[in-house]
């Protein structure tokens, strides 16, 4: 993660975080180590709380408590109750600023930790459901304080979504199922980023992808990159494996799985376990064979047919496999340091609400991003420049 590396330099010694206390809700994974450390090189005291109760990589979280000292709230299979209560602990004795990935360190503040709501003085957002999320809270004012939209950034869209979650949905599928992709019907619903990515690296494995979408604009650009883009009601009885990546809710529903062939795999890729209706699907079966084999749970529906459910309806690519590679995440989380930096120094000036990532920490992290894979990009000449910027030259 060479630009973490990079900015570990730099934080060491412009300690942006000096004295303040992060708490963070995040998949505990490996990367998000890396940027556990960054932070404390800055000069911060990191809390860490998982982001989900399945995602946690124990080892890690041991590591991090045990050779780094940072305190750790997190273990995987954890239950509802204790999920929230660690994220309770992780806020415990108060935080200046936050990092969340899905919104429920946030809900969490707003709702039973308000006690420490008022040292909070900003934080990040990581995904989508999550950004959705604050914006709602603060239409309805109920937001307390600024947070920046850390996942809204062109390079994080196109580097995390895209590429990140269309390769490690594919890959926590084919580690769970073994199933070869080549020939097989595969549908993918939503064509925001993470669905394209889904679908696109789905097309290249040689499957047959359908789309299904809800936004005229997504399924026109679904349609002209040639994908077969139907309803969903009409794509069921087609799809051998079905990937949702919404950010909604029953997209797959009972009447959906009522129609479904035998053998379909149903997986998701959006943050809750909500997009595929899982008591709709317990309330059809005639039998439940839990891990026939690890995180691929077979539903009986006792007529001949059997649905294979993976990760539980969990986010399949951080329970079946490792999530984002590190190369994707070294971005993602370069950003999100580099956004939290400015965000120490910056929170005062800032109105409560959403704010979109400044433009120029983009185009850094890209260019530091750029710079460690060896690529070079073109500068403008200062006539460039002044042609750019002038409205009186024309034909
Ligand atoms: N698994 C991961 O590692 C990972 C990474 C990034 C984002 N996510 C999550 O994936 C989800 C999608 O992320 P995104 O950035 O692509 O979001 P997005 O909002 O840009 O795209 C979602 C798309 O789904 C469509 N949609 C909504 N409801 C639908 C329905 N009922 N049927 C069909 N389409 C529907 C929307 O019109 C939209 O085009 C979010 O929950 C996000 O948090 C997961």
């Amino acid at each position: 993660m060479p630009l973490l590396a990079g900015l570990m330099e730099r934080f060491a010694s412009q300690r942006p975080f000096e004295g303040l206390t992060i708490a963070a809700c995040l998949h505990v994974t490996a990367e998000t180590a890396m940027l556990v450390r960054l932070l404390r090189a800055g000069g911060a005291a990191v809390r860490l709380a998982a982001s989900n109760p399945l995602s946690t990589q124990d080892d890690i979280a041991a590591a991090l408590a045990a050779r780094y000292g940072i305190a750790v709230f997190a273990r995987a299979g954890v239950d509802r109750r204790g999920y929230y209560r660690h994220i309770e602990q992780a806020l415990g004795p108060g935080a200046d600023l936050i990092i969340d990935d899905g919104g429920d360190l946030v809900n969490t503040l707003h709702t039973t930790a308000v006690a420490v709501l008022p040292g909070v003085r900003g934080g990040c957002e990581s995904t989508t459901t999550g950004v959705i999320r604050l914006r709602r809270m603060a239409a309805e004012g109920a937001l307390a304080f600024p947070v920046i939209a850390a996942n809204d950034t062109p390079a994080k869209r196109l580097v995390e979504g895209m590429c990140g979650t269309g390769q490690s949905v594919i890959d926590g599928i084919l580690r769970a199922t073994n199933t070869l992709l080549a020939g097989k019907t595969v549908v993918v619903a939503g064509f925001g980023p993470s669905g394209r990515g889904v679908a696109e690296r789905a097309r290249g494995s040689g499957a047959q992808v359908i789309v299904t979408e809800i936004d005229p604009v997504r399924a026109l650009d679904a349609s002209l990159q040639g994908f077969r883009v139907l309803p969903m009601a009409q794509a069921a009885p087609l799809g051998e494996v079905f990937i949702t990546a919404t950010g909604s809710r029953d997209v797959i529903g009972a009447e959906h799985l009522a129609a479904m062939r035998d053998g379909a795999i149903l997986a998701n890729a959006g943050h809750f376990d909500v997009e595929i209706d899982v008591r709709a699907l317990a309330g059809l079966a005639a039998e439940v064979h839990r891990d026939v084999r690890p995180h691929v749970d077979a539903y009986d529906l006792g007529d001949g047919r059997t649905v294979l459910l993976l990760a539980e309806g969990r986010v399949v690519n951080l329970v079946a496999a490792e999530g984002h590679p590190p190369e994707v995440m070294d971005l993602a989380f370069g950003l999100e340091a580099l956004a939290l930096a400015w965000l120490a120094g910056n929170a005062g000036k800032l109105t409560i609400g959403v704010h979109e990532v400044p433009p120029d920490l983009d185009a850094e992290a890209a260019r530091l991003v750029l710079a460690a894979m060896g690529v070079s990009v073109d500068t403008l000449t200062a006539a460039q420049q002044a042609y750019r910027e002038s409205w009186r030259i024309g034909s």
